[in-house]
C-alpha cells in the first residue's frame, strides 16, 4: 500500500546504520513503489558535503549494500533525485536554519519524521532542538535506535528527555527484530489460527527455547560492544521482545497499545533472577587465524560477556512452571536465530516394543531460511509394521513464495521506516517496556558484577560454554542444534 510523499530527516547520514539499512531500506521501498517520488529524505551529520555529494555517497550505498538484480537505473536515479543534505552540528548551533530551510513549509499533510541515527547521548539534545527550531510541527516523529540507555536509570533519562520535546505517540523506538518478517509472522501464527491457543499454556508447552546464534565475532564494534556485553546487547531488547510475543496474552485488537500493553504485563511478570545457576556467561577464546574476543575487543583482562544463557520464568497463570531458556552469542558454530516451542510428550505409549513417542516441536525460524516447521511423528512408511519415525511439517517461506519468484524478503527496514511513515507504532518499543526491560535485566548484571564472575571460554565455532549445556540437562532436556 503506497504512502503519502513524506519527509524525512536522517540525523547522522554518513554513519554505517543509514548506509547499510536505511539507504537501501528506502531505496526498495522507492523501487516497489511503495514511497512515492514526491517524498524527500533529507540526510543531516557533520560532514561538509553539499547535496551531490551526499548523493554519491548514497550511491556507494546502494552499489555496496542493494542486490544487483534489485538495482536499476531508473529506480536508482528517482531515489537519488528525492535525496537532499544538510550539514547540521547537532550539538552546536550550525546548520539548524538551513536544515529548516531544506524542509517545506509546514501545514501541508505532509508526514515528517526525524531518524535519530546518533549516539543515545545525543538523543535529548538532537528532540529537543528540532522542536524548539519549529521543524517538527504538531504531528512530527522522532525515531530513536537502540542502545536505549545502559541501565534503568539512563533508559529512564532519555525517555524523560525524549518526552520534554515529543508526546509518546510520535516517539519511535526501533527493535529491528519486530521488523523482521516471520517475527510478524509469529503473531499471525499466534492470532490467525484457532489451533494452537487452547495448547498455548502450562497444561501442554514443556518448555520453550529461543536461541539468536552468530557466526561473526564482534568485528570492527570491540571498543563499543566491550562496554555493553550479549546481555545489554541482545537480551534486553530483542531476545525479551521475541519472549513477549510469545508469551504474551492475545491483545483485543491489532493496534499499538493493545499489543505493547499486553508486552508490558509479560515484562513485569518475568521472575526476579539474580541466581548464577540459572545465568551462563560465556566470551570466545581464540584459535589459529580466529582472534580471541579480548583481542577483538582490544582488552586483555575483559570481563565481558559474547555468549549468555538463561533460564527465565514468566510468572503467571498461564506459564507458571514453563521454562523460557533464552541463548544468544558471537562466534558461534553458525548463524541462526530461532524460537521453539516444545511440547509436552504423549502421556502414555500405546505402541508395542516401546515406540518412543517424540514430543512436537514448534519451530519459528528467523533467520536464515525463514520459515516455520512442526516436528511430528508418524509412521515409517512400508510394511515392515508399525514403527515410529519423525518427520516435519514443513513451511519454508521460501517454499510458500515459490511462484511468485519475484517476491523478495524484505529487510526489517523497510517495514518499521514505513510504519513510521505511515504512523503506526505497533512494532516499536513504548518507553514503559524498555524500562521493564531493563528493571528485569539490572539485578541479572548487578549479581554477576557482585559475585565478581568471569565468563567461561568457550572455542569458536562451538555451540558455547559446557555450562550451557548443562543449564538444559540438570532439566532432562537439550538445545536445538545450532545449525
Ligand atoms: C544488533 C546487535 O542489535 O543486532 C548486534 O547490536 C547484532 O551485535 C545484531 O549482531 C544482529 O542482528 P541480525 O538482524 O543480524 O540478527
Amino acid at each position: 500500500v503506497p504512502v503519502d510523499p513524506f519527509d524525512l530527516v536522517v540525523f547522522g547520514a554518513t554513519g554505517d546504520l543509514a548506509r547499510r539499512k536505511l539507504i537501501p531500506a528506502l531505496y526498495h521501498r522507492m523501487h516497489d513503489g511503495q514511497a512515492p517520488e514526491g517524498a524527500r529524505i533529507v540526510g543531516a551529520a557533520r560532514a561538509d558535503l553539499d547535496a551531490d555529494g551526499y548523493r554519491r555517497m548514497a550511491d556507494a550505498a546502494l552499489t555496496e549494500f542493494v542486490a544487483p538484480a534489485d538495482l536499476d537505473a531508473a529506480s536508482r536515479e528517482i531515489f537519488l533525485k528525492a535525496i537532499d543534505y544538510v550539514p547540521v552540528d547537532i550539538g552546536g548551533d550550525d546548520g539548524w536554519t538551513a536544515l529548516g530551510e531544506a524542509l517545506p513549509e509546514h501545514g501541508s499533510s505532509r508526514p515528517r519524521a526525524f531518524y535519530l541515527s546518533l549516539a543515545p547521548r545525543f538523543f535529548g539534545p538532537a528532540a529537543a532542538r528540532v522542536k524548539s527550531e519549529g521543524l517538527a510541527g504538531a504531528e512530527g516523529r522522532i525515531v530513536v535506535e537502540k542502545p536505549f540507555g545502559h541501565d534503568l536509570g539512563s533508559a529512564r533519562a532519555l525517555n524523560a528527555a525524549l518526552a520534554g520535546a515529543f508526546d509518546e505517540h510520535h516517539v519511535y523506538r526501533i527493535d529491528h527484530y519486530l521488523g523482521k518478517e516471520t517475527v510478524q509472522n509469529l503473531m499471525a501464527l499466534r492470532f490467525a489460527n484457532a489451533l494452537f491457543e487452547p495448547l498455548w499454556n502450562n497444561h501442554h508447552i514443556d518448555h520453550v527455547q529461543i536461541t539468536v546464534a552468530e557466526s561473526v565475532g564482534v568485528e570492527g564494534r570491540g571498543p563499543y560492544y566491550d562496554g555493553v556485553g550479549a546481555m545489554r546487547d541482545m537480551v534486553q531488547n530483542h531476545l525479551l521482545q521475541l519472549l513477549c510475543l510469545i508469551a504474551m496474552e492475545p491483545p483485543a485488537h491489532f493496534e499499538p497499545d493493545a499489543v505493547r500493553d499486553e508486552k508490558v504485563k509479560v515484562l513485569r511478570a518475568l521472575a526476579p533472577l539474580s541466581s548464577a545457576e540459572n545465568v551462563v556467561r560465556g566470551q570466545y577464546a581464540g584459535a589459529g587465524a580466529s582472534a580471541s574476543y579480548a583481542e577483538d575487543a582490544q582488552s586483555p583482562d575483559s570481563r565481558t560477556e559474547s555468549y549468555i544463557a538463561l533460564k527465565a520464568e514468566v510468572a503467571n497463570w498461564r506459564w507458571s512452571g514453563v521454562p523460557f531458556y533464552l541463548r544468544t552469542g558471537k562466534r558461534l558454530r553458525g548463524r541462526m536465530s530461532e524460537i521453539a516451542v516444545a511440547f509436552k510428550p504423549a502421556p502414555h505409549s500405546i505402541f508395542p516394543g516401546g515406540g518412543k513417542v517424540g514430543q512436537n516441536v514448534l519451530a519459528i525460524r528467523l533467520q536464515p531460511d525463514e520459515g516455520i516447521t512442526l516436528g511430528m511423528t508418524i509412521k515409517d512408511p512400508g510394511p515392515g509394521g508399525l514403527r515410529l519415525a519423525p518427520a516435519v511439517l514443513d513451511m519454508t517461506f521460501a517454499e510458500a513464495m515459490r511462484g511468485a519468484p519475484s517476491l523478495r524478503m524484505p529487510d526489517a527496514y523497510e517495514r518499521l521506516v514505513m510504519d513510521v511513515i505511515r504512523g503506526d507504532q505497533t512494532l516499536f518499543m513504548r518507553g514503559d517496556e524498555c524500562e521493564a526491560a531493563w528493571s528485569w535485566v539490572d539485578p541479572i548484571i548487578a549479581a554477576w558484577e557482585e559475585r565478581g564472575d568471569r565468563p567461561a571460554a568457550y572455542d569458536p565455532g562451538s555451540s558455547g560454554p559446557d555450562d550451557a549445556l548443562m543449564l538444559l540437562h540438570r532439566d532432562g532436556r537439550r538445545w536445538r542444534e545450532i545449525a
